[in-house]
């Protein structure tokens, strides 16, 4: 018996300029957890769309299901073909109910004029069922937590009898409790003979599911090599091309105290908040999601309130009402979920670098110098190593990741003094993580006072000067960046 789903054979993806993918080969087969991983640009996001019929493969390439040569010229094709995806937005309908949403593509599938809603319930009672989701089916799905609408695409997709179920980076948005859910519904699907095609750039949660992984590597295949058979540094080595190391850095700091918050509190959110920042220091914040790190770092942004406490800046009080105020005492802000945030994705890279920051790029009378407006965008493709480095393109075209750099970098071109970046490596491969915390500690050497909060322990306890670990809305402990340990940081977020 045949148990390969899926065989593609020379696939390749030509962009203007860019060849996404170049001769792909590999098979996934009925009930395995199958790891696509690769650098940020590797050609992960555009392998899936061609798989879903998004994007046509160049001429040459040939899909096989179930051994029998397949076209996937678009998304409903290939899901009545069995193979279905979760998108980052999930595609739901947020004012209909979970039981509409789960039985939408179960009626779509059959291609009815009317809804058998009775069926439709039954149904959607049943994938709810099958994942342990218990939920009432009449709640509109917009009232549910991100995590909670993930499990409703992937009931919706059950529904739809997937044969195989992709997902492109499904935790990138979920705290570590949600991933753990979702991790063990993947394995439950699994059982049930329905194949995964998992992205992510999180090694340690892909070696919990997957069977097997494949390699990217600018475009081409590297490799699949069995779980069992390989570890995370290999895994690394074939990705990246070389060995990653995370490595603590001692820096000088300042003496002068840039950042002052006394005793800030918000009802319900975090209490008796109290820490300085110096120039040049790296703060890192981290604790369990959930612990209240980012409402707090959003209060002192200006992006929600608080209820009572100060904050100073170089000893002056300030009050920062909005984010507007937050500007004007340059505090800027790298928010958690970019995807949501900040990028016009028809606009160029370089027009989106600059675009909170004219004045830098304009002179006295306001009229845009285009020299520097081009050299700005250029020495942040440069730090940031945003691929392609390519100014004028769309950033539409770059992958996730490199979209996540603009952010970044648009937000840096703001020239803060104080900058708080929320978990900055999200969504970004091992190998350029290096280089976004090399950027970290260049940017304070050069007087910036930075508050990096991050759930990634290796991370916070190789880029941190002082460690804050945040439980249930309080400080509840803090180190020295070289004193802190992986065990006394997790003493602290936990127990307590
Ligand atoms: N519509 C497009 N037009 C031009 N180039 C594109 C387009 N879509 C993707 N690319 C390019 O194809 C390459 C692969 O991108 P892709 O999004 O597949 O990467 P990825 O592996 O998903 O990366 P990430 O981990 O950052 O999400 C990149 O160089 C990207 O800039
Ligand atoms: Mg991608």
């Amino acid at each position: 018996m045949n148990n390969t789903f899926l065989e593609i054979k020379n696939i390749s993806k030509t962009f203007p300029g860019v060849k996404a993918l170049s001769d792909v080969n590999f098979s996934i087969k009925k009930g395995e957890v199958h790891a696509l991983i690769g650098e940020n640009g590797a050609g992960k996001s555009t392998l899936i769309k061609i798989l879903t019929g998004v994007y046509q493969a160049d001429d040459g390439g040939e899909i096989f299901i179930n051994g029998k040569k397949v076209t996937l010229k678009n998304s409903l094709e290939s899901l009545e073909k069995g193979i279905a995806v979760i998108y980052q937005d999930f595609s739901l309908f947020l004012n209909l109910s979970v039981a509409e949403n789960i039985g939408m593509g179960l009626e779509v599938e059959k291609k009815k004029k009317f809804f058998d809603w009775k069926n439709v319930r039954s149904k959607a009672k049943e994938a709810l069922d099958l994942i342990d989701l218990d939920i009432d089916l009449d709640t509109p799905v917009g009232e549910l937590s991100i995590a909670k609408q993930q499990m409703i695409a992937i009931a919706r997709s059950l529904v739809c009898d997937a044969s195989l179920i992709i997902m492109d980076e499904p935790t990138a948005t979920l705290s570590k409790e949600e991933t753990k859910i979702l991790l063990s519904l993947i394995k439950k699907i699994q059982k049930t003979g329905v194949s995964i095609l998992f992205v992510s750039h999180k090694l340690e949660e892909l070696f919990e599911v997957a069977d097997v992984f494949t390699v990217l590597r600018d475009g081409n295949y590297i490799g699949t090599y069995p779980a069992n058979q390989i570890d995370e540094k290999k895994l690394i080595t074939l990705m990246v091309g070389r060995q990653i190391f995370f490595e603590r850095k001692t820096r000088k700091i300042g003496d002068s105290t840039l950042l002052e918050v006394k005793n800030l509190s918000k009802r319900g959110n975090f209490k008796d908040i109290s820490f300085s920042l110096k120039k040049g220091e790296i703060l890192g914040i981290t604790g369990i999601v959930g612990a209240g790190r980012t409402e707090m770092m959003e209060a002192i942004y200006g992006a929600t309130s608080y209820d009572s406490g100060e904050i100073f800046i170089e000893d002056k009080k300030i009050v920062i009402k909005n984010t507007k105020d937050a500007l004007k005492n340059k505090i800027a802000f790298v928010p958690e979920d970019r995807k949501n945030l900040g990028l016009v994705l028809n606009k160029t890279i370089e027009d989106n670098i600059v675009i909170s920051n004219l004045k830098k790029i304009s002179s006295k009378f306001g009229k845009l110098n285009f020299d520097l407006k081009f050299k700005e965008a250029e020495s942040w493709i440069e730090k940031l190593d945003i691929r392609p480095k390519d100014c004028q393109l769309q950033t539409k075209k770059l992958s996730g990741g490199n979209q996540q750099k603009v952010v970044i970098g648009k937000c840096l071109s703001t020239n803060p003094k104080i900058l708080i970046i929320d978990e900055p490596t999200n969504g970004i491969d091992i190998g350029a993580k290096t280089n976004i915390h090399d950027l970290l500690r260049e940017l304070a050497d050069d007087g910036m006072g930075i508050i990096m909060i991050s759930s990634d322990l290796p991370e916070v306890l190789a880029v941190s000067d002082r460690i804050l670990v945040m439980r249930k809305g309080k400080i509840t402990g803090e180190f020295l960046g070289e004193e802190a340990t992986q065990e006394s940081i997790i003493n602290k977020a936990i127990l307590n």
